[in-house]
């Protein structure tokens, strides 16, 4: 008995010596471990590792824990290697995967990493945190990827991966990010990714994946990014998808779905940002996008969507930029629009949509004087959001232009061509005095270009082509001094070019063809170097430039 109590210190004694003798050994055959990956690295030399050697310390056991890049806990194990964007070159075989058995964390993101990532990688039991991102690692994902449970990030993006996503990455039951995205995986997404219950980001875009997408990620309810984008997925966009309340940001663009938009997505109620673009949705747009009251961005154009522009969507407050072009919409444009103060962006081109321009639409604008617009941005910048872009050409509107759209001092980029528009410009044009981008060809328009069009300083691009415009051309536009090419071609303009164009310094391209013009071209480089296509088609055109006879006094 009493020896027994005499032994128990002794024997515990024993077993702290010899625990502690074992983390100094783990840690040195760590140290060894990680010496032998460094050896295999054609980076080896440069500066960052260059801590790591084994004679910084000759009285002690060499330990890595005071390396650069590396982190121990308290008991000198390894748990964090963190060496993103140092410039590592060299492959993972060597990898200690083995003699580091407390390795929580593992960043080699943003280095010249190649080669395979080694199925042994699933020895790295405690593993929680792993970024391979931005390297060149090639050959497909390893299925033992999976028996790493207690993973919680999978950061793989950015390397030339390759085969389809492993249906056991539904066993990491702990995942809150996958990235997997530009690789160049193939396959489908496998329905097991349903399982991942606590992920938050999903990022598999610029891949090749193809298939529908499982409806199972439906189930994903703290999801909130899914990007998909750029991929080849076919199929409808899952009704599922509405369940998911903490979604922010749905990105399925430039793939091949199809089908129509389900109305559930109404129901994604955080939703800021969703785009659809290039696939081949069809149907109509949802009503229940209405219910959207966060949604900054719809880009829902280059797809087969057809029916009304839903009034509805008068109601999305936030809706910053909205993009429809490139569809069969069809219907008027809905007054509702002009309820969306917050929008800067509204490109409506290549649908169907008839009727005139609602007077509304004038209210998406704010006056701002010259200073306010490029001042310093101040603290209520935020606040004055007004319409920047419009585009609503290749439709068939019909109509004038209204007063009020032209009074929308914040229009940077204005295209009405090619619809139905008749009658004359109103003179409040001039107030477009922010636009670089103005295009109204291919339409009705009739009576002179109004003065006012001089005021528009800033413009690079004029065309007024293709309408009924008569009269002379106001010598007032001789003050569109940024102007880099103006079309008046196809029109019923008479009399002479104003001789002050050749004031017209920036102009590079011109064309005045078919009109009813005369008389002598301005003398610059513009009109001098006009090809005869550009020209043709006037009345009594002359000057040096080809196809055209000279200016002289005798005939
Ligand atoms: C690293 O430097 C050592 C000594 O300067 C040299 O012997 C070795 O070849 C270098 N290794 C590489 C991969 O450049
Ligand atoms: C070894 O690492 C220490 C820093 O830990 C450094 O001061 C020393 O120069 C390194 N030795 C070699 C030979 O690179
Ligand atoms: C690794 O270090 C970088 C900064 O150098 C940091 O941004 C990153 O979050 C770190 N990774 C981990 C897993 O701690
Ligand atoms: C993956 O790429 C490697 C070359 O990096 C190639 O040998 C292999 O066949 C590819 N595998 C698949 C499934 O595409
Ligand atoms: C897509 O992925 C490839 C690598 O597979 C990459 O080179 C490219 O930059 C990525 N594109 C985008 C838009 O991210
Ligand atoms: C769409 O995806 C293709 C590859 O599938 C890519 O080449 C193209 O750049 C992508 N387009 C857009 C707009 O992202
Ligand atoms: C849409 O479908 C048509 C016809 O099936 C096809 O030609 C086109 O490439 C598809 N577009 C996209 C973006 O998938
Ligand atoms: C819009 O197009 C659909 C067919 O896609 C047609 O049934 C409907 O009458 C059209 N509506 C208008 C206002 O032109
Ligand atoms: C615009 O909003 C106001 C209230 O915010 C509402 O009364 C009105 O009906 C809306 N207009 C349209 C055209 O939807
Ligand atoms: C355009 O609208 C006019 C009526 O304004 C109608 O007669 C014509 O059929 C429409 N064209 C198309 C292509 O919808
Ligand atoms: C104006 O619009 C027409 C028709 O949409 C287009 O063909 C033309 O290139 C545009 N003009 C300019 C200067 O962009
Ligand atoms: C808008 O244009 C009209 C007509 O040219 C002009 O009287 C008015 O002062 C302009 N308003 C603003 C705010 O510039």
């Amino acid at each position: 008995m009493k020896s027994l109590t005499l032994l128990a210190p002794l024997l515990l004694c024993v077993t702290l010596l010899c625990s502690s003798l074992n983390v100094a050994s783990d840690s040195a055959a760590a140290a060894l471990a990680i010496l032998k990956w460094k050896a295999s690295l054609q980076s080896q030399n440069h500066s960052v590792l260059l801590s790591w050697n084994t004679s910084n310390n000759p009285n002690t056991k060499t330990s890595p824990c005071a390396w650069f890049g590396i982190h121990c806990n308290h008991a000198d194990s390894v748990t964090k290697i963190n060496l993103t964007g140092y410039g590592v070159k060299g492959t993972l075989h060597l990898f200690p995967f083995l003699s580091l058995p407390n390795l929580a964390e593992l960043d080699l993101s943003t280095n010249e990493l190649y080669g395979i990532i080694p199925p042994k990688i699933s020895q790295l039991s405690k593993l929680t945190y792993l970024d391979l991102s931005f390297n060149q690692i090639s050959g497909q994902i390893p299925p033992e990827i999976s028996h790493l449970v207690h993973r919680q990030t999978l950061h793989l993006a950015g390397n030339q991966l390759n085969g389809s996503i492993p249906r056991e990455i539904g066993q990491l039951k702990f995942l809150t990010d996958l990235a997997l995205c530009s690789n160049k995986l193939n396959g489908c997404i496998p329905a097991s990714l349903g399982k991942l219950s606590p992920l938050v980001s999903l990022f598999l875009y610029n891949n090749s994946l193809s298939g529908p997408i499982p409806p199972e990620l439906g189930n994903l309810r703290n999801l909130v990014e899914v990007y998909l984008d750029t991929n080849r997925l076919t199929g409808p966009i899952t009704s599922t998808f509405g369940n998911l309340k903490k979604l922010t940001v749905l990105q399925m663009f430039n793939n091949s779905l199809s089908g129509p938009i389900p109305f559930e997505l109404g129901n994604m109620e955080s939703l800021s940002e969703i785009s659809l673009y290039h696939n081949n949705l069809s149907g109509l747009i949802p009503t229940s996008f209405g219910g959207l009251r966060l949604l900054t961005l719809a880009h829902l154009y280059e797809n087969q969507l057809s029916g009304p522009i839903p009034e509805e969507i008068g109601n999305l407050n936030s809706l910053v930029d909205l993009e429809l072009s490139e569809n069969q919409l069809n219907g008027s444009i809905p007054a509702s629009l002009g309820n969306l103060s917050n929008l800067e962006i509204l490109f409506l081109r290549d649908n169907r949509l008839s009727g005139s321009i609602p007077n509304e639409i004038g209210n998406l604008m704010k006056y701002l004087s010259e200073n306010e617009f490029y001042g310093e941005v101040s603290s209520n910048w935020g606040l004055c959001k007004s319409l920047e872009i419009l585009s609503i050409s290749r439709n068939n509107l019909s109509g004038t232009i209204l007063l009020e759209l032209g009074l929308m001092s914040t229009l940077l980029y204005l295209d009405l061509s090619a619809n139905q528009l008749s009658k004359s410009f109103p003179e409040t044009i001039g107030n477009l005095s922010m636009s670089f981008y103005l295009n109204l060809s291919i339409n009705q328009f009739s009576q002179n270009i109004p003065i006012q069009v001089g005021k528009l300083t800033r413009l690079f691009h004029l065309d007024l082509s293709h309408n009924m415009l008569s009269g002379e051309i106001p010598g007032e536009l001789q003050s569109l001094q940024s102007l880099e090419t103006l079309n008046l071609s196809h029109n019923n303009l008479s009399g002479e070019i104003p001789a002050s164009f050749e004031h017209l310094r920036g102009l590079y391209t011109v064309d005045i063809s078919y009109n009813e013009l005369q008389g002598p071209i301005p003398n610059s480089q513009a009109f001098l170097n006009a090809s005869v296509q550009e020209l043709r088609g006037n009345k009594a055109l002359c000057g040096n430039a080809s196809g055209l006879p000279p200016c002289t006094p005798f005939f």
